[in-house]
């Protein structure tokens, strides 16, 4: 059985090791939601990650409304991502594009339009706006006609996202986002081919994978799905049938690798009680599997060694660890991530921790 730090071919991608860094929103972008110098220097301090999967990055104004979150529809948002891609490349590593649309979790406040979903549903609790906090909005439940142009979005950045120097995309199907809200029965309540049905929910996700892959090549998409457990109010009364349908779907396509992002019992990210649904798609989905979610050394190492992970994404040890490769290789100890700085716009808790001395990582 391999170990973490072996390599993983990723469809057109090469991993020279199994830990890669899951995708952080972290707010350092302007406020017209284009990458900073700050951001450049953040990215290439993790190079040695197996692959850098990037923060969320909003694929059009309509889907975008995080303070602060970098963008990819404007031709100053594509030249400021190409210095990130290019450090990172220079420092030996790999990075594609998370592409983001959060359908009901946007804002009028900073969209400038009320937030679409597939129905009219709102979004429990406050959205982080530039004002301060406010209210979910209800969303407009997208017309069918309008179904096209969010699909020709997203394959439109993913196309700006090849352009800046990514590698390859990640279609953000989870964590409550519009696709992940077209999923889910508790969200979605259309009556059309896109709502009811399993077939109908994955619809969306089929639809706009296969468009993007057809785009830029499946062997340079993928996709991450959190299939078991609710996040941000989404959620399905029977998640086995639909995760089963999205994982042949994904399987047809022929992406270069699906993500998973679970929660369990005493998850310190997200909690459930549902059980994981990734031993069942694995069966449905043959390529690249790489898990998420609260793993250490031991436990990312025993989900390789039973086959279940063919690579584990580290979110959070990744903030506070530039070489987390190094140091899991090396058995050092791990620094803690400072909360407070998850998504503040400074410097502090965000380039400023550094790497061990004798680490290989420059930080
Ligand atoms: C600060 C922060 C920002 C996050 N932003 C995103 C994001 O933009 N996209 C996404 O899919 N998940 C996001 N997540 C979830 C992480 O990718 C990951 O699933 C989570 O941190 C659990 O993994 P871990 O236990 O290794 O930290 C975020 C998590 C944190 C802590």
């Amino acid at each position: 059985m391999p170990t973490l730090f072996d390599p993983l071919t990723l469809g057109a991608i090469k991993a020279p090791n199994r830990v890669f860094m899951a995708p952080m929103t972290r707010g350092r972008a302007t406020r017209d939601h284009v990458p900073t110098p700050m951001m450049v220097r953040y990215y290439s301090q993790r190079a040695s990650s197996g692959l850098i999967i990037s923060e969320a990055i909003g694929i059009s104004r309509q889907g975008l409304g995080w303070p602060y979150a970098p963008g990819l529809w404007t031709n100053q948002q594509i030249e400021a991502w190409k210095p990130v891609t290019r450090a990172v490349h220079e420092k030996g590593g790999r990075i594609v594009a998370q592409l983001w649309h959060m359908g009901r979790m946007t804002h009028s406040a900073l969209t400038g339009q009320q937030p679409v979903s597939c129905s009219a549903t709102a979004t429990p609790g406050d959205a982080y706006t530039y004002d301060g906090r406010q209210p979910y909005e209800i969303a407009r439940p997208l017309l069918i006609e309008e179904i096209p142009g969010v699909i020709a979005d997203h394959v439109q950045a993913a196309r700006n996202a090849i352009a800046s120097g990514f590698d390859g995309v990640q279609i953000h199907a989870a964590n409550g986002q519009l696709i992940d809200q077209f999923l889910r029965n508790n969200s979605n309540m259309r009556t059309d081919e896109y709502g009811g049905s399993v077939e109908n929910r994955v619809r969306l996700l089929k639809e706009l994978t296969q468009e993007v892959a057809h785009a830029i090549g499946a062997d340079r998409t993928s996709v991450r799905l959190s299939p078991n457990g609710e996040t941000y109010g989404v959620d399905d009364s029977d998640p086995a049938p639909l995760f089963m349908a999205a994982a042949k779907a994904l399987d047809a396509i022929g992406i270069a690798f699906l993500e998973l992002k679970e929660a369990s019992p005493h998850g310190t990210f997200v909690s459930t009680d549902v059980p994981r649904q990734s031993p069942m798609m694995r069966r449905y989905f043959r390529g690249p599997l790489i898990l998420n979610s609260d793993y250490d050394m031991a436990r990312a190492q025993a989900d390789l060694d039973s086959g279940l992970a063919d690579a584990i994404s580290f979110g959070r040890p990744f903030i506070a660890n530039p070489d987390l490769v190094e140091r899991l290789r090396d058995n050092a100890p791990l620094s803690e991530p400072q909360i407070a700085t998850f998504y503040t716009q400074e410097a502090d808790g965000y380039t400023d921790y550094s790497a061990l001395a004798n680490s290989k990582a420059v930080a």
